[in-house]
């Protein structure tokens, strides 16, 4: 019987021949949570799915297969997963009665993280899948639609980039004309508050050929900015066309060269591993844009150090010095963690004060929150929550003001928007600056993809508006 069922859903790539087995027309749901990184594999697995007869959908009560590619950076994102699958079971068993079941999975960093137990506490969940092995993802399907329940949280990931679809070029055009693109997966420097090592595994970085590849794809599709990604994604080195190790400075520089690629970004970076290759590319490549994320977590180097970062405060200032030497006018970002064991009233006043000394355009701010497994979660001096969401306040009250700021110092500028979508209204499109702000201004679909020049007029704390300069 399975294998019987494997065949058949191998010959359903080609629509005309999947008829015959009543399998074809099948329909997924994948609710992402996370980071980028979820995001692009998110697409990744509805790429390779596409190959098994499924096409997308946004409404969960009509999917076939749903899927939630989850996140286990806080406790919270977590627990945001076991209540959505209480949800799903209801669905799930209203559907049992029918001819058509559906088929649940888990899969992304808590499917890493807690395997097996996710179909102990849930029992209608039929599979979970690691992030390495989505390769294996429309195999695994089949074998739930047969009745075993699958567990697969092995590292593989190399194998997962050698054998994972491109996308068609008509998906790619309805994503819009921008796309991610995962350069290197996981991190070898386990700051002590963090699960990623443990989730994504170790550092691996995708070669370069294979990068060119699919950037090229995107490109020949309509895309016209790309983000390179990875949980640490300036330590990516991968091996050039001529079998030397390529920093992220070079690759970007390759990329560059690549007609009708306008944008390049990456994120997320970790202060450690930015080279000076990396920071020439800022000041060489016009399609380099002028914005980068930077996280430093905290501003006390005791803390810092307890986090093992492995940098202090004052290094973090002299880097981005040098940074802005190189690219005037790049704007930053960044990670803020309070309330890490052992942190003072100072150490949160030294976070405010680095808050202060950079000036961030944007950043992205949490409670620390003990996950299960890391050394951070050991330590004894927890900070009572209280007194963390107190710090949480008054970081985000300053991250706001300066990001305000920043938004409100463009209002009379000519800058560069690349449209991307329909805005809320009719006739008003959403762009982006090169400073990641939506940015949003009178248009029609027929806009989507271009690159112009507009007028900033007015600045909100998360968007700007803007006007079309007359001819
Ligand atoms: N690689 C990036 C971070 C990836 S995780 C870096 O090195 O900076 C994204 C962000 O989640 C982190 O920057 C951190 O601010 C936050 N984060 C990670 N673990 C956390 C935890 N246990 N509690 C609260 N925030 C956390
Ligand atoms: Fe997590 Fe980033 Fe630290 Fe790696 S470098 S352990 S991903 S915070
Ligand atoms: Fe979350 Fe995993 Fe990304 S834990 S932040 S989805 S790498």
């Amino acid at each position: 019987m399975s294998n019987q069922l494997s065949s058949k859903a191998e010959n359903t790539s080609s629509k005309s021949n999947a008829p015959i087995t009543g399998d074809s027309d099948k329909k997924v749901f994948i609710k992402t949570y996370g980071c980028q990184m979820n995001v692009y594999d998110s697409q990744r697995m509805n790429d390779a799915l596409a190959k098994d007869g499924y096409s997308e959908t946004q409404d969960m009560e009509d999917a076939d297969l749903i899927l939630l590619n989850t996140c286990h950076i806080r406790e919270k994102a977590a627990e945001k997963v076991y209540s959505e699958l209480g949800r799903i079971r209801k669905l799930k068993e209203a559907r049992s009665e029918g001819n058509r079941p559906v088929t649940l999975g888990v899969t992304g960093c808590v499917a890493q993280a807690e395997g097996q137990e996710i179909i102990r506490r849930e029992r209608s969940v039929d599979l979970v899948v690691g992030p390495q092995t989505y390769h294996q993802i429309p195999q695994i399907v089949r074998r739930a639609r047969d009745g075993e329940k699958v567990v697969q949280t092995e590292f593989a990931i190399e194998e997962k980039f050698e054998t994972l679809p491109l996308a068609s070029t008509k998906k790619i055009r309805s994503r819009g004309p921008t796309a991610f693109l995962t350069v290197q997966e996981g991190c070898d420097k386990f700051c002590t508050f963090c699960v990623v090592p443990y989730t994504r595994g170790a550092e691996v970085s995708r070669p370069v050929a294979q990068i060119l590849e699919e950037a090229q794809k995107l490109i020949d599709s309509g895309v016209r900015e790309i983000t390179l990604l990875g949980q640490n994604v300036n330590a990516w080195h991968g091996l050039g066309h001529d079998e030397r190790e390529w920093g992220l400075g070079e690759l970007l520089r390759e990329l560059d060269k690549i007609e009708g690629l306008d944008r390049l970004r990456y994120v997320t970076s970790h202060p450690r591993d930015m080279e000076q290759s990396l920071i020439d590319a800022h000041r060489d490549l016009k399609s380099l844009m002028p914005y980068l994320h930077l996280p430093v977590q905290a501003g006390s180097d005791r803390i810092l150090k307890a986090m093992n970062r492995k940098h202090t405060a004052a290094e973090y200032i002299a880097m981005i010095r040098k940074i802005k030497e190189a690219r005037p006018d790049i704007a930053m970002s960044g990670d803020f963690i309070v309330g890490f064991p052992g942190e003072t009233d100072q150490d949160f006043e030294d976070t405010l004060q680095i808050v202060r000394d950079t000036e961030y355009a944007q950043a992205f701010s949490f409670k620390y929150s003990p996950r299960p497994g890391t050394p951070g979660a050991e330590l004894e001096d927890q900070v009572p929550e209280d007194v963390k969401s107190e710090r949480l306040q008054r970081l985000q009250a300053l991250l706001n003001e300066q990001q305000y700021d920043f938004n409100k110092g463009l209002v009379g500028k000519t800058i560069d928007v690349l449209i991307e979508k329909r805005g809320k209204t009719e006739g008003q499109m959403i762009g982006r600056s090169p400073w990641l702000q939506s940015v949003i201004l009178a248009g029609s679909e027929e806009d989507i993809g271009k690159i112009i020049p507009v007028k900033i007029v007015h600045a909100a704390p998360n968007s700007l508006n803007a006007e079309h300069i007359s001819a």
